[in-house]
C-alpha cells in the first residue's frame, strides 16, 4: 500500500482517526507535532519484549524526541499472562519514574496485550490520561479501536477494565512482516468476525482471497484492515459503551473468552478461541433453528482455510466450560447470553439461552 486510509471513529468529542499505511512509526512525533500536542510533558512508551527486539518501540520514541518530546520506554514481558495487575503495577511505577503529568501522553506499541493493559493504565492512572495506539499485529485492527481496556481476573478474561478512547491510532502495516505465522492466522479470526458479523460481501471477498491474504500481499493487507476498521468503528460509534448493539462484536467471544481463562491464559491464542467460539455459536443458533443450514459449514470452511482451529480442545470438560460462561459479563442474573447468527452477515443478540442446548453442542463440538 501506498498510500495511508484514514477511517473515523465518530464519537463526538472523543471522535479519532485510525491511519493505517505504512512507515507511520517514524513520522509519529511530526504528525503529533503538527496536531499542536504541546512538549511540555513527558511520554511512556509501553511494549512487550518480543516487540522491542525488533526496534519499533525504539523507533517511536526516537520520532517522539525526534520532535522535541521527552520519551521513555516501559518493557512487559509478552503474552496474555501481562495483562494482570501486578504488570500493570509496574507500569504505574513507570509512569511515576517518568514523572507522567494530566498533559502526558501513553503510547501503546504491542498487539492487543499491550493495548489493552497500557489503555488500562492510561484509564487509571491520574484518573485517566491521554493515549495513542499503535498496534502491531493483525488482531488489533480491532483491538485498538474502541477503547475497550482491561486486564484479566484468573477466574474471568477482561473482567477489570474501562472504556477510554485513545487520542489516535496510528497502524504501521510494515511491521506485520515480522508476525509469527500463528499470530497472523490468529488475527484473521477478528477479521473473519467483523465480515461475518456485518457484511456478506466481504465475506465472499475474503473467501476467493485467503493466499493473497496468508501471503501478506499489500492490497489484501490493507484492504481488509480498513474494512475491519471500518466496521468496528461503525459498531463503536452507534453503542460506545455496549448498551445494546456493540455486543455484537463479542460473536464468538463467549466460549471464547471461557477457552482462555480455563486454559490459564496460555496455549490458546485469543484469535483462536474466537475461531472456535463463532463455530460454537453458528451451531448453537442451527441448533435452536435461528439460522439456515450452510451458515456454520460456510464459517468453519473459511476459518480453516486460514489454518484456525474449529473444535473445543478435549481436555476443558463441558460443564467446566459452562459454569465459566455463565460468568462471562454478558451473562446476566446467571442466565446465558449469546451473539448468535441469523446468516452471513447478520447476528443477533440472544438472552437466556438454553444450557441444557448448550451443552449439547459443546459435546457436538468437542476434538475427538
Ligand atoms: P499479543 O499482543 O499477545 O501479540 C501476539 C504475539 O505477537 C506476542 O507474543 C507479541 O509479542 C508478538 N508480536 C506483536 N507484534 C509483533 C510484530 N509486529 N512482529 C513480531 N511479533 C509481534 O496478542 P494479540 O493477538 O495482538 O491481542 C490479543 C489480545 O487482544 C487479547 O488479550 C484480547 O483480549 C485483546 N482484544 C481486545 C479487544 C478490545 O476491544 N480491547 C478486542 C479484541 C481483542
Ligand atoms: N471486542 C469487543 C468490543 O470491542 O466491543
Amino acid at each position: 500500500m501506498n498510500a495511508e486510509v484514514r477511517v473515523q471513529v465518530d464519537l463526538g468529542e472523543r471522535s479519532y482517526d485510525i491511519v493505517i499505511g505504512p512507515g507511520l512509526l517514524d513520522r509519529i512525533g511530526l504528525m503529533l507535532a503538527s496536531q499542536g500536542w504541546e512538549a511540555d510533558s513527558p511520554g511512556l512508551v509501553v511494549t512487550d519484549r518480543n516487540v522491542a527486539k525488533f526496534g519499533y518501540a525504539d523507533r517511536v520514541a526516537s520520532s517522539l524526541r525526534a520532535a522535541g518530546f521527552q520519551t521513555s520506554i516501559a518493557l512487559v514481558e509478552p503474552g496474555e499472562s501481562a495483562k494482570c495487575l501486578e504488570v500493570a503495577k509496574t507500569l504505574y511505577d513507570a509512569a511515576f519514574d517518568a514523572s507522567l503529568d494530566r498533559k502526558s501522553m501513553i503510547f501503546a506499541v504491542g498487539g492487543g496485550v499491550v493495548g489493552d493493559l497500557a489503555g488500562f493504565v492510561a484509564a487509571t492512572y491520574m484518573r485517566g490520561i491521554a493515549w495513542i495506539q499503535v498496534p502491531t499485529t493483525i488482531l488489533a485492527h480491532d483491538s485498538s479501536v474502541g477503547g475497550k481496556v482491561g486486564i484479566n481476573h484468573p477466574r474471568g478474561k477482561n473482567m477489570i477494565g474501562a472504556f477510554h478512547q485513545p487520542s489516535a491510532v496510528l497502524f504501521d502495516t510494515s511491521v506485520l512482516r515480522t508476525l509469527p505465522d500463528r499470530e497472523v492466522r490468529s488475527g484473521l479470526a477478528e477479521v473473519v468476525k467483523h465480515a461475518a458479523i456485518w457484511d456478506e460481501d466481504f465475506f465472499s471477498w475474503l473467501e476467493v482471497h485467503v493466499p493473497q491474504i496468508l501471503a501478506l500481499q499489500d492490497s489484501a493487507l490493507s484492504g481488509i484492515l480498513a474494512k475491519g476498521c471500518q466496521i468496528k468503528a461503525a459498531v463503536v460509534s452507534r453503542d460506545e459503551r455496549e448498551s445494546g448493539m456493540r455486543a455484537i462484536l463479542n460473536f464468538g467471544h463467549t466460549l471464547g473468552h471461557a477457552l482462555e481463562t480455563l486454559s490459564g491464559y496460555r496455549g490458546i491464542t485469543h484469535g483462536e478461541a474466537v475461531a472456535i467460539g463463532m463455530v460454537f455459536a453458528a451451531a448453537l443458533s442451527e441448533e435452536l433453528g435461528m439460522c439456515a443450514a450452510g451458515v456454520k459449514e460456510r464459517l468453519e470452511h473459511l476459518l480453516l482455510a486460514f489454518g484456525l482451529p474449529v473444535r473445543i480442545p478435549k481436555e476443558l470438560a463441558e460443564p467446566e466450560i459452562l459454569q465459566c460462561m455463565l460468568h462471562d459479563k454478558k451473562a446476566v442474573g446467571g442466565h446465558l447470553t449469546f451473539v448468535l447468527i441469523e446468516k452471513i452477515g447478520r447476528v443477533r443478540i440472544v438472552k437466556n439461552v438454553d444450557a441444557a442446548a448448550v451443552l449439547r453442542v459443546l459435546e457436538r463440538l468437542r476434538e475427538a
